[in-house]
């Protein structure tokens, strides 16, 4: 099983040199610049993530000027990505680095806020040099499809087992093969049941393509439900502001919102209303929304005018369609 790894090492590079994207943070070699595109690729499509890493180093190109930032600034750059603790870890993270200089071990780059397991493999591989794997959904399902292998995804076991074999196998050229895998999950070896396989450098090593079984693998337990809240939204306009409020602990922690609450509400003239649903990991929100005039503005909100919110108040995208009100 190990051997078919090793072999694998070789075809995969020699692939990822010809076929890789050219992306933002490829050939970058400042570990501040990839620990940023490493945290907003977590559980985020690479589509997503290039704007705003562009972004988000203009206005802070370097730890010092990252760790300078308030957390609202930091929140208001990732307004739309998703997972904001992400923003304010890597807040954190910056200021541990300004403090202390770049971290030279995997040990200290999994100190780091925000870091576990699989981007400390990911920071070291890309930005260290150092032989630590990355094992994440795509590698998991690339290698038991590489190697047929029967245990269950979810496992943690599954995993360790998987960044025990890759530990062995990794090659000098570290940043490259941790990319390459992942490369390879992104591009060829992709979800679902039919796999690219025709333009996979494993095609005559992949036992699971072998033996003409791809779709059983990677084997994975069956999906909890979501969760499904129904949500009413209220947007609140009088004299050219709007209502916003803060959240508090837990899902979207710290972000700007507009009034809701499950129960429907009457505030006053309803002037709009329309239907979203927004679709977090383990929640679903459907919403109904009501754009609504109110005569007075209850000091129980903040009130803003779009141009501020635009400006000052991060507001996630779960609300987006309900912020096309917003004039
Ligand atoms: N996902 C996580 N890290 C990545 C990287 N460096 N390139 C492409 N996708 C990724």
């Amino acid at each position: 099983m190990e051997e078919r790894l090793l072999a694998a090492v070789p075809p995969l590079l020699a692939w990822y040199r010809v076929c890789k994207r050219e992306l933002p943070w490829r050939g970058e070699t400042d570990f501040y610049r990839i620990l940023v595109s490493e945290i907003m690729l977590q559980q985020t499509r690479v589509e997503a993530v290039k704007g705003y890493y562009t972004r988000f180093l203009e206005k802070f190109p370097t730890a010092s000027t990252l760790a300078a930032a308030s957390e609202e600034e930091t929140l208001k750059a990732w307004e739309g990505l998703g997972y904001y603790s992400r923003a304010r870890n890597l807040r954190r993270a910056a200021q541990v680095i300004a403090e202390r200089g770049v971290p030279a071990s995997y040990e200290e780059v999994r100190a780091l806020p925000g870091v576990g397991d699989y981007t400390a493999g990911s920071l070291s591989s890309i930005a260290l040099g150092l032989p630590c794997p990355a094992v994440d959904g795509n590698v998991l399902r690339v290698l038991s499809r590489l190697l047929a292998d029967p245990d269950n995804t979810d496992d943690s076991a599954t995993k360790k087992k998987f960044a025990a074999m890759l530990k062995r196998a990794y090659p000098p050229e570290t940043a490259d093969f941790c990319q390459a895998l992942m490369e390879l999950g992104a591009l060829v070896c992709v979800p679902g049941g039919a796999p690219l396989c025709g333009g996979c450098p494993w095609e005559t090593l992949c036992l699971a393509h072998l033996e003409g079984r791809e779709e059983n693998f990677p084997v994975r337990s069956e999906k909890r439900a979501r969760k499904i809240v129904s949500l009413h939204v209220y947007v609140l306009r009088c004299g050219g502001k709007y209502a916003l409020r803060r959240r508090g602990e837990g899902l979207l922690a710290g972000m700007w919102e507009f009034p809701n609450s499950e129960r429907e509400q009457s505030f006053g003239q309803e002037a709009e209303q329309k239907r979203a649903t927004h679709v977090f990991t383990h929640v679903e929100w459907r919403m109904t929304g009501h754009l609504v005039d109110v005569r007075a503005r209850s000091p129980e909100y903040v009130w803003a005018t779009t141009e501020e919110i635009r400006k000052n108040y991060a507001v996630p995208s779960a609300f987006k369609a309900f912020a096309e009100w917003l004039k």
